[in-house]
C-alpha cells in the first residue's frame, strides 16, 4: 500500500504546521527538540496531496488569525458597517484580474504554463467582481463610483497593497497564498449572514451580490477546492511559498479587517459623507435608531 503523504512547512519563528494526507495536522516548534533528531528542521522535498495541503492553508490562516484572537472586534451589523464592508470588496477585487494576468504573463515567460494557465482561468472567473459590490452600493441609494473614488479603507490599504507586490514579484507564486486566504475566508460565510445583511436593506432591495458570490453559496467554494487541487499538484517549492504566504496574508488581513471593524458608528458614517461630498439621510436615519456602540458589520 502506497505510503500516506506527509508535509510542513516552517511559517514563522520557529513554527511549522504538520499535516498527512488523513487529515490529522498539528503545530510544531523546533524548541524542545533535540538538534539533529528533528525530522521537520529541513524544508519538505516530497510530493504533495489535496488532503495535506488544505490542512497546512487552512492552518496557516488559523496560525495568523490566532494574532488578533483577544482583541477581535465582533460588532453587530448596521447598513454603514455593510457599505464600508463592500468599498472594501471593490477595492480587494478591482484590480484582481489584472494583478493574476499579470503574474500569468511570467510564468509563461520563465516556462511554466500551467500555473499561466491556472491563473488565466482566475483571472476570468474574478473579471467582474468590482462591478457586483458597485451595483449593491447603488441598490443601497449611494452613489458607488464616487464613494470608491474617494474612499480607501485604512485597513484594506495593505491588502491591496500585498496583492499588487506579490503579482509584480519576478517568481509570483505567492499570490496563490494570498488568493486562497482571501477565498477561503469567504466561504466561510454562511446564508444566515447573508439574511442578516437583506434585514438591513430596504424592502425590495437587493444587496447581497458581492456577498453571495463571496459566500458558501457563491463560486468561492469551487475556486477553494481548484486551488487546493492545484496547490497540491506544485512541487515542493512552491507549496512551501504558497503556505508562507497565507500565513502573512492572513496576518495582514486579520489587522486591517479588525481596524475597520473597530470603526465608530459615527467614524463609519463620516468617512461616507466625506467621501460623496454629502449627507446620505437613509445613513442618519438608519444610525438614529440604533446606539452608537452597537458599532459595524461584517465585512463583504
Ligand atoms: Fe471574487
Ligand atoms: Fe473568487
Amino acid at each position: 500500500m502506497a505510503q500516506l503523504v506527509t508535509e510542513w512547512v516552517n511559517v514563522t519563528g520557529d513554527t511549522s504546521i504538520i499535516a498527512r494526507e488523513s487529515g490529522e495536522v498539528w503545530f510544531h516548534t523546533r524548541s524542545g527538540t533535540k538538534e539533529g533528531a528533528d525530522p521537520f528542521a529541513t524544508p519538505m522535498t516530497g510530493v504533495g496531496a489535496a488532503g495535506s495541503t488544505i490542512k497546512l492553508l487552512d492552518g496557516a490562516i488559523n496560525l495568523g488569525f490566532a494574532g488578533i484572537e483577544n482583541r477581535l472586534a465582533r460588532p453587530d451589523l448596521t447598513l454603514a458597517g455593510y457599505i464600508v464592508a463592500l468599498v472594501g470588496a471593490y477595492h480587494t477585487s478591482v484590480d484582481t484580474p489584472r494583478n493574476l494576468r499579470r503574474a500569468a504573463g511570467r510564468f509563461n515567460e520563465i516556462g511554466r504554463p500551467e500555473v499561466a494557465a491556472y491563473l488565466e482561468d482566475r483571472a476570468r472567473e474574478e473579471t467582474g467582481h468590482d462591478r457586483l459590490a458597485l451595483k449593491d452600493l447603488r441598490a443601497l441609494g449611494v452613489p458607488g463610483e464616487r464613494l470608491v473614488a474617494n474612499f480607501f479603507p485604512e485597513g484594506i490599504k495593505p491588502l491591496c497593497k500585498r496583492f499588487d507586490d506579490l503579482c509584480a514579484a519576478d517568481y509570483p507564486i505567492a499570490c496563490i497564498g494570498y488568493s486562497y486566504c482571501l477565498e477561503r475566508i469567504a466561504a466561510l460565510k454562511q446564508e444566515t449572514d447573508i439574511d442578516k445583511v437583506k434585514v438591513l436593506c430596504p424592502e425590495g432591495v437587493d444587496a447581497t451580490r458581492f456577498l453571495r458570490s463571496h459566500s458558501c453559496l457563491g463560486s468561492e467554494v469551487a475556486h477553494v477546492e481548484e486551488t487546493i487541487a492545484f496547490v497540491a499538484s506544485l512541487p515542493a517549492n512552491d507549496r512551501i511559498s504558497v503556505v508562507r504566504e497565507t500565513y502573512e496574508s492572513a496576518v495582514i488581513m486579520a489587522e486591517g479587517y479588525n481596524h475597520e471593524l473597530l470603526k465608530s458608528e459615527t467614524q463609519m458614517l463620516d468617512e461616507i459623507r466625506q467621501a460623496v461630498g454629502e449627507t446620505l439621510p437613509h445613513l442618519h436615519s438608519s444610525h438614529s435608531s440604533r446606539r452608537e456602540e452597537d458599532g459595524a458589520r461584517p465585512a463583504a
